[in-house]
C-alpha cells in the first residue's frame, strides 16, 4: 500500500507489500521488457531545481520505454530565472497538462508541497536532506538481485548522515524489509541526534539500527557497505568537517576490504567524490554494485510509473 495514494514522496508512506510489488514488476521488465500497451496518452515532466545526472536521465529513459510523452522543464532557461515562484512554476506546468511530475528541489518538503497543490501524481526525485525514495527502491532492488533475503543482511552505511536524503530513505526501506543497519561516521556527521528521523527509526525498529563512530569492527559482520557522498555543497558555517581527516579515517579502500567478508559488496548512490569517501579502485572493482544501481534505476523508475498509470486505468 502507498498511504499517500499515487504520490511517491518518501519511504514512510509505503509498505513492504508495495515495495515487493515494485520489485516483481521490475524483475518482469528486466527479463521480458515487453510493454503490454504504450502509455502514449500520458505526459511525464521532469522539473529539476537541483543538478542531476542519473535520476533525471533514468526517468527520461524509463518514460521513453513506456512510450509516454516525456517533457523536461529546463530550469536554466525557464522563467524561474525571471523570478517566477516554485508554486507558480508548477501550476503553469500543470496548466500545460501533465500526468506525472518528477520533482527535485533543494528544499525538504518541496515534493509534498507540490503533491498538495497539483492534480497529477508527484514523484520526489530528491528534496533537500529529506528523502530520495526512487534511489532507495533502486538500491534495494539491486541488493535483492544479489542477496535475496533482506532479513539475513547486515548493511553498514558510511558517511554524511547530516545532509544525505539517500541515507534517510535507504535506512527506512532496509529496516522495513527486515535488515540490520549500521550507521558509521564521525560524530559531526552521524550522531543519532542530527535528525529526528533516526530517533523515529530507532523506536520503530529497536535493535536493528546501530550507530558507530568507528569503521573497522562493525564492518567485520557486514554483507554490504554503502558509502555516502560527502555533500560539500550543503556545508554551512556550523558544519565542522575536516575533509582530510575524513579521508584518512572513513574512506572505503582496498586495505579496508581485506578485513571484511570475502563476498562483501560495495554500493554508492553517486555521484562519487572519488578518493574522499571511496577509492577509485574499490568503486570500479568486482565488489562494486555502483553501475548496477544506475542500470536498475531505469527499470525501477519505469515500474513505479507503470504502476501509477495502471492504477489510473
Ligand atoms: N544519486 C543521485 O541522485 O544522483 P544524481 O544527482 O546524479 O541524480
Amino acid at each position: 500500500m502507498n498511504y499517500l495514494g499515487k504520490h511517491i514522496i518518501d519511504i514512510d508512506h509505503i509498505d513492504r507489500d508495495f515495495i515487493e510489488n515494485i520489485f516483481s514488476i521490475t524483475q518482469r521488465l528486466k527479463t521480458q521488457n515487453k510493454l503490454k500497451k504504450p502509455f502514449d496518452n500520458k505526459n511525464i515532466c521532469t522539473l529539476f531545481f537541483e543538478d542531476s545526472t542519473r535520476t533525471r536521465l533514468s526517468f527520461e529513459k524509463a518514460s521513453n520505454n513506456l512510450k509516454a510523452n516525456f517533457h523536461n522543464l529546463d530550469l536554466s532557461t525557464s522563467s524561474v530565472n525571471k523570478g517566477e515562484s516554485f508554486f507558480n512554476t508548477i501550476k503553469t506546468v500543470e496548466s500545460i497538462g501533465m500526468d506525472i511530475y518528477i520533482i527535485r528541489h533543494g528544499s525538504s518538503g518541496a515534493a509534498m508541497f507540490a503533491a498538495k497543490n497539483l492534480r497529477g501524481t508527484v514523484i520526489n526525485a530528491g528534496d533537500g536532506s529529506h528523502a530520495h525514495p526512487t534511489q532507495a527502491l533502486s538500491d534495494l532492488f539491486t541488493i535483492k538481485e544479489q542477496k535475496k533475503d533482506f532479513t539475513k543482511l547486515e548493511i553498514s552505511i558510511v558517511g554524511d548522515f547530516l545532509f544525505s536524503r539517500v541515507a534517510r530513505s535507504n535506512i527506512l526501506a532496509l529496516l522495513k524489509m527486515g535488515s540490520k543497519v549500521n550507521i558509521l561516521g564521525p560524530p559531526e556527521l552521524s550522531s543519532p541526534k542530527i535528525s529526528d528521523a533516526y530517533d523515529q527509526y530507532n523506536s520503530l525498529y529497536p535493535g536493528n539500527l546501530k550507530f558507530y563512530n568507528e569503521l573497522k569492527q562493525p564492518l567485520i559482520n557486514s554483507d554490504i557497505i554503502m558509502a555516502l557522498r560527502i555533500q560539500k555543497e550543503r556545508f554551512n558555517k556550523e558544519t565542522k568537517v575536516d575533509l582530510e581527516n575524513y579521508k584518512s579515517k572513513w574512506r572505503i579502500d582496498k586495505e579496508l576490504l581485506d578485513q571484511c567478508k570475502k563476498n562483501i559488496l560495495i554500493m554508492h548512490p553517486g555521484p562519487m567524490n572519488e578518493e574522499l569517501e571511496i577509492s577509485h579502485n574499490v568503486a570500479h572493482s568486482d565488489f562494486s554494485l555502483i553501475n548496477k544501481q544506475v542500470e536498475n534505476g531505469v527499470f525501477v523508475r519505469q515500474s513505479i510509473m507503470q504502476n501509477i498509470f495502471e492504477g489510473e486505468d
